[in-house]
């Protein structure tokens, strides 16, 4: 009985191993992040009144093969919808900062097979942003770059309901107790075969940091639900902190 409970659970291990998909993660984030207030927290200036993609990030995992290098030539048929919705907005020549979500994130989504070349997984991550459209669901529901404040809830009710998730959204927090909230990023959440799913459900899942990647300083955090938000019209980074 015993002998024979052990080869069942061998021969069920064995087969996991075999069935269960080799990489590690259970999750893809699309983070979008808004110039303007990247900006503002960068110093940089933006003319972009699009938000631009920050990276596709699997929720396990981080540099996952070092000797995989980046190489431009083999995404160069993507060249020009990166440089339009992958934009480094710090500096005017955005293959580092591709090479850097390649090197930190995209080794690790390379991990499954449907990511397993630098092709498949830029392309992927620009299939799932325009398909996404966060810009056009945005202006449809008027939800745009404003000088009056949006309550943190109106914006976050029209994004959910709209795809039926729910989003992670990132705050920049001018000072403490600031009376408003800068809109910065929104992370969508996708399954590992590319379906919608919230950002929070799966379980066992280490904190993603998504202050992380490029960004240093005052950060993004959540959004506070119950503080005013602010979704900047393009204007130069240093008045964004002292409206
Ligand atoms: C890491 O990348 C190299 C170069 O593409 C590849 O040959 C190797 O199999 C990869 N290693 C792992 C563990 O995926
Ligand atoms: C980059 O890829 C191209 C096209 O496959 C290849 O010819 C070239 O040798 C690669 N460059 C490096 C540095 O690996
Ligand atoms: C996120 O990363 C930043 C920069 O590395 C670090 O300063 C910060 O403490 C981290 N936050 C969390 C919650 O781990």
């Amino acid at each position: 009985m015993k002998l024979f409970l052990l080869l069942f659970l061998a021969a069920a291990t064995a087969s996991a191993f075999v069935l269960s998909p080799q990489h590690t993660w259970t999750k893809l984030i699309l983070t979008h992040h808004w110039p303007t207030t990247f900006c503002g927290m960068e110093k940089c200036h933006s003319k972009i009144d699009t938000w631009t993609l920050h990276g596709l990030w699997p929720n396990n995992g981080n540099e996952c093969n070092s000797t995989w290098h980046f190489n431009e030539s083999l995404i160069e048929d993507l060249l020009p919808d990166m440089e339009r919705s992958w934009p480094d907005l710090i500096s005017p020549a955005s293959p580092k900062f591709w090479m850097y979500e390649w090197n930190k994130h995209g080794t690790c989504a390379a991990q499954a097979e449907s990511l397993n070349s630098e092709h498949k997984y830029f392309g992927k991550a620009l299939e799932l942003y325009h398909k996404v459209d966060l810009d056009s669901v945005l202006k449809k529901f008027d939800v745009t770059p404003s000088k009056q404040y949006y309550p943190f809830g109106h914006i976050q009710e029209v994004i959910d309901t709209f795809y039926g998730v729910n989003m992670k959204y990132q705050c920049v927090h001018p000072s403490k107790n600031a009376a408003y909230q800068i809109l910065g990023q929104i992370e969508i959440c996708f399954t590992s075969d590319f379906s919608l799913m919230d950002c929070e459900k799966t379980f066992r899942e280490k904190p993603v940091n998504s202050s992380v990647t490029t960004v240093a300083k005052p950060g993004f955090s959540v959004c506070d639900p119950e503080v005013p938000v602010y979704y900047p019209p393009i204007m130069q980074a240093q008045h964004l902190w002292t409206i």
